[in-house]
């Protein structure tokens, strides 16, 4: 079998695609210091795949012990790197923090990739390199405009030092631009497990539904759009999770012509706020509480994916629409019955 490292694997979308790879036939250690997650979600992924994780707690930033996750596994195949701070209001308060953590972790992973003739590497970007852009859908030509936040800058610097760096060696590379990911694992073993008060739209809503936030509110309702909340692409974490292996197969097969592939990875559908929670209110058969509120300053009005050169070149489909996203999300938050973790 194939030996993928993930790095972030205890992550949100790190756990969901490491449940994939193993059900798609590879073998997968993984490497996160749980500095923003839970080690307990690699049970739920053996509860998903039958086989138990190994996890080096490791902090990435800190050479010698990256190096020495490969020193003990001189047979990785692969590298998918999800590892990095994403808080992007966090990120505009610290933005030190994520540029060291981000890009020092990126950079390490990178040398050993080399020292060790790792051939494979897929790079966790964001459709936040795209910044704010002028026309919807965007395509991967699309020009990227100054990203919203110091977090999307690491992203944008992140593929930059990617691009730059494989010119140089043998190692292959895939770009994954996420849209919007949300929803939880079929199995409602794993799911996204939230630190402190959600920043992001669904996990709003569904603490919100279980009581555990009082209310929520809808960052702006005064924009350009249909019903003036802002628009986006809700993509589900297993869709994104699916991708991963198709890219780390696309990579293995050969079939990547030059050697880094950008590929974005939405639904192609681009559904507002009200949307969202109506679609919510419908599956849940609950009455949100939510009132209209100011913008949210660094929201882009509008943004969803073209997702033709994923489709045609990974082939690949996204399976989930956004009532079986809100579901999903909803039966996860139900489990863990609004439980959030302090960092
Ligand atoms: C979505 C919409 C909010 C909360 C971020 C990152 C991006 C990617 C996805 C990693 C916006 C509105 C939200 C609330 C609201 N992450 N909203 N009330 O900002 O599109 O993207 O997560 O790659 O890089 O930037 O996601 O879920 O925060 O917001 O009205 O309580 O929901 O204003 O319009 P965002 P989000």
């Amino acid at each position: 079998m194939k030996k993928i490292l993930v790095t972030g694997g205890c992550g949100y979308i790190g756990a969901h695609t490491i449940a994939d790879l193993i059900e798609n036939g590879f073998e997968v250690i993984s490497v996160d210091n749980n500095s923003r997650s839970h080690i307990k979600i690699l049970e739920g992924v053996q509860k998903i795949t039958g086989k138990k994780i190994k996890n080096y707690i490791v902090d990435l930033c800190i050479l010698d012990d990256t190096h020495a996750i490969f020193q003990e596994n001189p047979d990785i195949t692969g590298i998918i790197h999800f590892a990095a701070y994403k808080a992007v209001g966090e990120s505009v308060k610290k933005p030190l923090l994520y540029f060291n953590n981000n890009l020092n972790s990126l950079i390490n992973i990178l040398k050993c990739a080399k020292n060790f003739n790792v051939p494979h590497f897929v790079f966790s970007s964001s459709c936040t390199v795209y910044g704010n852009p002028e026309e919807v859908p965007v395509t991967e030509n699309t020009a990227l405009k100054p990203a919203e936040s110091p977090y999307g800058v690491t992203k944008q610097m992140g593929e930059q030092i990617i691009m730059e760096t494989i010119k140089s060696n043998t190692l292959n590379a895939i770009l994954l631009r996420y849209f919007n990911p949300v929803g939880a694992h079929i199995s409602n073993h794993i799911g996204e497990i939230p630190f402190g008060k959600p920043a992001n739209l669904v996990p709003a809503i569904t603490q919100t539904a279980i009581g555990k936030l009082p209310a929520m509110q809808v960052f702006g309702t005064d924009y350009p759009t249909k019903d003036g909340s802002c628009v986006r692409d809700y993509i589900h974490v297993s869709d994104i999770a699916h991708a991963h292996t198709l890219a780390l197969n696309f990579l293995i097969d050969k079939k990547n012509d030059s050697n880094c592939k950008i590929f974005n990875l939405g639904t192609g559908n681009g559904y507002t706020v009200l949307e969202v929670i109506k679609s919510f209110e419908k599956i849940s058969n609950t009455k949100l509480n939510y009132t209209l509120g100011a913008r949210r300053p660094g929201d882009v009005v509008a943004i969803y994916a073209n997702n033709d050169k994923a489709k045609i070149k990974l082939g690949w489909v996204p399976q989930y629409n956004l009532d079986d996203m809100m579901k999903t999300a909803w039966d996860w938050e139900q489990k863990i019955e609004g439980k959030t973790f302090t960092l």
